[in-house]
């Protein structure tokens, strides 16, 4: 038996502030989009801003629908247009916000498995890292360099 450790990394940034003016400035796009996300069944507004290389930034929240499963997370919605749009541009940053209207969030609030599998989809095929910056409303904002930190043991198609 041999044991495997997996180190991640994460940076904890205090707030928005903290962050470079170009980050705080993706972050404010995902607040934006954040609002405007379509969640009548949980009133949990998540938004999503991703930054390409040729400088669009292209935005996405979570649209939900009365047959639950249906509906779609705000990374997904976000990283599905950028690769529908811009297929040949690489994603370079992501920055990720969620709001609810039951309580303040002031934790960071993490993408999902399904989300994370879908971004590694687009990491390893620009064959290269996306920043990935995620707060919840207020507080403290995560950065992980890459999604290999959040998703250890990516499942790829080299198994296919
Ligand atoms: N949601 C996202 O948009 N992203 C995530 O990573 C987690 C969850 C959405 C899906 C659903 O509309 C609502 O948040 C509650 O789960």
């Amino acid at each position: 038996m041999e044991k495997i450790k997996i180190f991640a990394e994460i940076l904890v940034y205090k707030n928005v502030d903290e962050l470079t003016e170009a980050d705080k400035k993706l972050m404010e796009q995902a607040v934006a989009i954040r609002e405007m996300a379509y969640a009548p069944y949980s009133h949990f507004r998540v938004g999503a801003a991703l930054l390409l290389d040729n400088g669009m930034v292209v935005t996405g929240n979570n649209q939900e629908n009365a047959a639950y499963p249906s509906g779609m997370c705000a990374e997904r919605v976000a990283i599905w247009a950028a690769g529908a749009q811009y297929p040949d541009n690489k994603i370079l940053k992501m920055a990720i916000t969620a709001r609810s209207e039951h309580h303040k969030l002031e934790q960071p609030i993490p993408p999902c498995g399904a989300c994370r599998q879908a971004i590694a989809e687009y990491e390893i095929k620009q064959d290269k890292n996306i920043e990935i910056f995620f707060m919840g409303e207020i507080g403290k904002v995560y950065k992980a360099n890459s999604l290999h930190d959040l998703l250890p043991l990516i499942f790829d198609s080299s198994s296919l």
